[in-house]
């Protein structure tokens, strides 16, 4: 095989070191919040932004299937919240018992603390019945307004915004109470606001809930589970292994799109 090996500094598509190291941030410091928010509001400017980066994510078909709903009158947040309580108590039975408290313990939400929640949609008759790219495989519009949810989460963290994800609400009743019609499904319940700081890693790695998983557990070559890719595999899990125990030792550093290893 050709070995071809690129000069990145030469190379007038790939971003400048600052520019990739401000990506490679926000996707480490990225947290889900819940806990933290302040009541400050978000000025226009800057929720124009990440909605913009979120209107802008890929689709299938370029189906765009996604509405942004902006929740702020506090009386909406309160009938959100109240969902929250019931589908939180059903959840909770369905832990074991072992795990129940804990997960009780678990704060899961910042409905009332963010000052703006914002629910995002998928409209599945956005584009006809026919759409390119989701003639076999009819999630894939979902899958598109989860992109767009995505864009918003590393957007407000690049503007320094919390964004906590909400799911454990009914949702037949979360369309009731924001006027979905059939064809349209809630896709991501979402808190935003400014915060006190963000965690260094995700709040249930911290509670010993679930570990990060290593690289290697999730690495495979060319069939699902096949953990032996040669000695290229081998070298690509080599590398990922001393980033992941760099970023699992000291957090993210400012050094990860530099980094090299011998
Ligand atoms: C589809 C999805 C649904 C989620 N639902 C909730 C939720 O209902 N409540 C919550 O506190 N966190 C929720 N989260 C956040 C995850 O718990 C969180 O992403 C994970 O623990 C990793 O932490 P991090 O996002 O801070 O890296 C959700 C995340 C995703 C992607």
């Amino acid at each position: 095989m050709m070995e071809h090996t690129r000069n990145l500094s030469a190379d007038p598509h790939c971003f400048g070191d600052a520019e990739r190291e401000a990506f490679y941030k926000t996707v480490f410091t990225r947290r889900d919040v819940r806990g933290q928010f302040l009541p400050d509001e978000i000025p226009a400017d800057v929720l124009s932004r990440v909605l913009l980066a979120s209107h802008y994510a890929p689709s299938v078909g370029f189906m765009q299937p996604w509405n942004f709903i902006v929740i702020r009158k506090p009386e909406t947040k309160q009938k959100i919240h109240g969902l929250f309580r019931t589908a939180h108590e059903e959840a909770a039975e369905m832990f074991d018992a072992a795990r129940r408290d804990t997960y009780r313990s678990l704060k899961l939400e910042g409905i009332l603390e963010s000052p703006v929640n914002i629910c995002v949609t998928c409209d599945k008759d956005r584009a006809g019945p026919v759409v390119i790219g989701r003639t076999h495989a009819p999630e894939m519009d979902l899958y598109s307004s989860v992109c767009a949810v995505q864009n918003l989460w590393l957007a407000a963290r690049s503007e320094g915004l919390g964004f906590g994800w909400v799911s454990i609400l009914d949702h037949q009743r979360l369309k009731d109470v924001l006027g979905m019609p059939e064809n349209v499904v809630p896709v991501a319940y979402i808190c935003l606001g400014y915060v006190t700081g963000f965690k260094d890693r995700p709040e249930l790695q911290s509670a010993g809930w679930r570990p990060r998983l290593p690289a290697g557990e999730v690495l495979n070559f060319e069939s699902y589970g096949q953990q032996d890719g040669g000695s290229a595999g081998a070298e690509l899990l080599r590398q990922m292994d001393r980033r992941q125990q760099g970023l699992e030792a000291g957090g993210y550093t400012g050094d990860f799109a530099s980094l090299e290893f011998d």
